[in-house]
């Protein structure tokens, strides 16, 4: 099953042939689908040379060059190719008649059925499983479809494009007829057919095009459409405000499918979503949820131009669509929402997953320079870091001109496959006309592409009373595989500092320092002469993806959690002291001065924020991930650091009680407005009621147990939350109210599932056992799998429990799901990828599960990841 060829880089050549245009005729059978292919195909050379097309599991019944049916010496097909071997030297057509069968297709990629209906995933390579073709991302055509099916079975019959024809055929048939005018690579190609229904609406753009919009839903689900149709028509507007871009097509359709391995799909003018990303409303759906949702479904909306319109070379390339379009969607929510708060989530998953990545086994660089599967390369790195590069790249070169180069980027490369560095050198050129005036090292920028792993940066201060200035050094460690070689970064750091005498005013502006050598040094001259150690706010923003290490002192971090004006840089200076403290507590060398002062520090913000920024408040009190938690540690005891993380949190909650209690009956009024609103008083109330109910509050549990029922989701989900880690009776009750309440909503009972998986039972690993039998669990779809193994790898205290049942459990699950969903076992089998940093009993017993995975029969997409982790 397995055969680890890496792909490189390095190999890369041109497709030696053009396909202006292309010709899919999709017949739906009952059992089957015939699917005929008409290429028109230039070759790019004088010479003939082989023609090469791509293919898995298709049946070929006839295959023709300009009318003319080829005999068997003039071809031939392995189980994943077909070669022609003396294609005409000049202009030909090649006319493909075969047959799929996408009603055994588990594995979600190319054709497949998904709750009775016929749908499509082709990112990255599942094209070929829908006839041969190059399936490569830099081979551009216009693409027309015929869809031809029983009227019943399949009224809804879609693709890319514009409608250009529909009809009524014999025996209870119909066809329809799509165009899609822009050229695109195969990857963007989609297909859907089936009983749905259509919600519609209409989007104006600037320059006064109506375009359509219908969102396809199954029967009884169109009442949660409205967030989704809101959220495209707010991208829509902004990528025409801040971008200057305009949709193209006259039509714009989203489609909600069950059976889905990722959030969504790009597909031109046909996007195709995961439907727990399209289905919400208030009742459904929790606020970040909803949130969410707008993002995703801004950044497929935002795809049609970084991704489609213009595409990438080859996967290599694939942070060029990915990276920048995430870039675009968090600057999309921070315009519409909160921008603190924003960048805040966005660093604390970078942290908790993305450094995660880069210290494990899989880390690999923004731009690798080799895959074995592509499947396996949709990662935190190349997404989040990809757009943390993007962010750097837009503060060093001002927002200005950086709007000013992406503009040129686009102009230039519209309808071609580009390359990261062709993204870069025209960023570059349109943002300071010429190359030779830009203000960094440019070579050493493109650092961030090519080398894995996370920066270190070094900070140490000398302060200069008599002349008020203080030295700040600077030290970058790069961990590069190149040890021959001193490799450079361009580190942006954004500073301030502050006086401590002046009631917490910074005694500097903003200001932005570039870290361009190993080692460099910085002067701040204090703006008003100050004779004491100011305190300096450093990597303001997180102005880059780095580990910092400073000379800062804890008195330090306790002035900038209080004064500091920058979001980022107070939330970052509490999740410094509680790691500190959480980390004293772990190693028995509890500093009691330190919580003292900590809690104090609350109760004082608690005081000066009150109602006026509940949503700020929840995020200071939000404890450090797990994940971040066990980089503090040689060898991770995971059981003990979630056990000591809930101590903490119960000894806050004891602390400041009272301050919770008075906090959230004022804030209580609020929490009722419609999303956006109130939503930072319902977050802090669920950040209140967890303290609380962690404290032993009586009264809260009760609250808890009552807002599953009648309330928003959001509080729904929080009063879950809040009982969770406690094991009481009002936790049993809770849970059961809530699953009586959604049973039959399969993207609410997800959340179910995910539950009662990851909270500490009794009786262990039964109860997932019982989950995966569940009548309402559905084997097939990956947002199930997810939430019941998903979330039993965060069952903290089974998963990891010392006689290693639950990695046994865990491996032989991801075995099953491998042979059904090779996609989804391959991103699964990640949750073994830090055995290495664990106490050694537990180390032990992962790494016998992983073996196991390693001796099973395992598709090449899980035994690339598994062989990476044993490595
Ligand atoms: N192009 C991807 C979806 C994709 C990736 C499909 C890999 C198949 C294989 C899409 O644009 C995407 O990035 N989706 C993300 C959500 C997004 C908001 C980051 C996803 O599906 O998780
Ligand atoms: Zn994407």
């Amino acid at each position: 099953m397995s055969t680890n060829k890496s792909i490189k880089l390095s190999d890369y050549v041109e497709y030696p042939f053009l396909i202006p245009t292309i010709y899919l005729d999709f017949d739906i059978c009952v059992d089957l689908v015939e699917v005929q292919s008409s290429m028109i195909i230039e070759p790019k050379l004088k010479e003939s040379s082989r023609l090469i097309l791509q293919g898995n599991q298709i049946k070929l019944l006839s295959i023709s060059i300009n009318g003319k049916e080829l005999n068997s010496e003039e071809y031939y097909i392995s189980p994943n190719e077909l070669i022609i071997f003396n294609p005409p030297i000049s202009k030909f057509e090649l006319k493909l008649i075969s047959q799929i069968d996408p009603f055994i297709n588990t594995s979600l990629e190319g054709l497949y059925l998904s709750s009775g209906m016929l749908t499509t995933q082709c990112e990255a390579e599942g094209f070929r499983s829908i006839c041969y073709h190059p399936d490569r991302p830099d081979v551009l055509s216009n693409f027309t479809v015929r869809v031809e099916a029983d009227r019943d079975l399949y009224p809804i019959l879609l693709s890319n494009g514009n409608k250009k024809y529909s009809g009524n055929l014999n025996n209870n048939r119909h066809e329809i007829v799509w165009d899609d005018p822009f050229p695109k690579p195969s990857y963007l190609f989609a297909l859907v057919a089936g009983k749905l229904n259509t919600v519609s609406d209409e989007y104006v753009t600037k320059s006064g095009r109506s375009i359509d919009i219908k969102i396809y839903v199954e029967t009884g689900d169109e009442k949660y459409t409205q967030h989704a149709i809101t959220s495209l028509k707010k991208a829509m507007k902004w990528d025409e405000d801040v971008y200057g871009l305009e949709y193209d097509l006259d039509e714009y359709k989203i489609v909600a499918v069950r059976h889905f391995n990722m959030g969504a799909m790009e597909n031109k003018g046909l996007n195709i979503f995961n439907s727990k990303l399209v289905l919400a409303d208030e009742e459904t759906a929790t606020d970040d949820e909803l949130e969410r949702i707008e993002s995703v479904i801004a950044h497929e909306y935002f795809h049609n131009w970084t991704g489609n319109r213009i595409t990438c070379r080859d996967w290599f390339q694939l942070s060029l669509k990915e990276g920048l379009t995430v870039f675009r969607d968090q600057s999309f929510t921070s315009d519409l929402h909160n921008s603190g708060i924003k960048r805040i989530e966005d660093v604390s998953f970078l942290r908790n997953f993305q450094f995660t990545e880069d210290k494990g086994p899989t880390s690999h660089a923004v731009k690798p320079k080799e895959y074995v599967a592509i499947d396996n390369f949709y990662t935190t790195t190349i997404y989040e870091k990809g757009a943390e590069l993007i962010r750097m790249l837009e503060l060093l070169l001002g927002k200005e001109k950086f709007m000013r180069g992406i503009n040129f980027y686009i102009k230039t490369f519209d309808g071609s496959a580009a390359t990261t560095e062709d993204f870069i050198n025209s960023l570059i050129k349109g943002a300071y006309l010429d190359k030779e005036n830009c203000t960094f090292n440019l070579t050493k920028f493109l650092n961030w592409y090519y080398e894995r792993g996370t920066p270190k940066v070094y900070v140490n201060q000398s302060w200069n009373s008599e002349k008020s200035i203080l030295n700040v050094s600077f030290e970058q460690k790069i961990n590069s595989d190149k040890t021959n070689e001193n490799i450079e970064m361009v580190i942006p750091i954004l500073y301030s500092c502050y006086g401590r005498g002046n009631g917490g005013e910074p005694i500097v502006e903003d200001k932005l320092f570039i870290l361009d050598k190993n080692k460099k040094n910085l002067q701040i001259k204090a703006l008003h002469g100050e004779k004491d150690l100011p305190v300096l706010s450093i990597f303001r923003r997180f102005s880059s993806p780095v580990i910092c290490e400073t000379d800062l002192s804890i008195d330090d971090y306790l002035f900038l959690f209080l004064k500091d004006n920058d979001y980022f840089s107070r939330w970052d200076s509490g999740q410094i002291l509680m790691r500190e403290i959480i980390k004293n507590n772990i190693n028995k060398r509890v500093n009691y001065s330190l919580e003292y002062a900590f809690i104090n520090a609350i109760k004082e913000i608690i005081k000066s924020l009150e109602i006026h920024d509940s949503f700020l408040l929840s995020t200071l009190l939000t404890l450090p991930g797990l994940a971040e938690l066990e980089t503090l540690f040689e060898k991770v005891d995971p059981i003990n650091i979630y056990k000591e993380s809930l101590n903490f949190q119960v000894l806050i909650g004891n602390k400041i009680h009272q301050e919770l209690r008075v906090l959230s009956e004022n804030i209580l009024v609020n929490i009722n407005q419609q999303w956006p609103m109130g939503r930072g008083e319902r977050k802090l109330i669920g950040t209140i009621w967890s303290y609380l109910a962690l404290a032993g509050d009586e009264g809260i549990k009760k609250d808890c147990v009552e807002a599953i029922v009648g309330s928003s989701m959001t509080m729904a989900r929080s009063a879950l939350r809040a009982l969770k880690p406690l094991d009481s009776p009002e936790t049993e009750e809770a849970s059961n109210l809530f699953y009586d309440l959604w049973k039959e909503n399969p993207v609410v009972l997800d959340s179910w599932f995910a539950y009662e998986a990851s909270r500490s039972h009794k009786q262990g690993i039964n109860v997932i056992e019982k989950l995966l039998a569940h009548s309402k669990f559905d084997w097939k779809a990956p947002n199930a799998i997810r939430a019941v193994i998903g979330g039993f790898s965060k069952n903290i205290e089974s998963f990891h429990s010392i006689d290693g049942q639950g990695y046994l459990f865990m491996a032989e699950k991801i075995i099953e799901v491998d042979k059904i969903n090779p996609i989804t076992a391959s991103r699964m089998v990640k949750i073994f990828s830090k055995w290495k940093t664990y106490l050694d009993k537990n180390k032990e017993e992962m790494y016998k599960s992983i073996l196991k995975i390693n001796k099973a029969n395992i598709s090449s997409n899980t035994r690339e990841v598994v062989e990476l982790i044993l490595k």
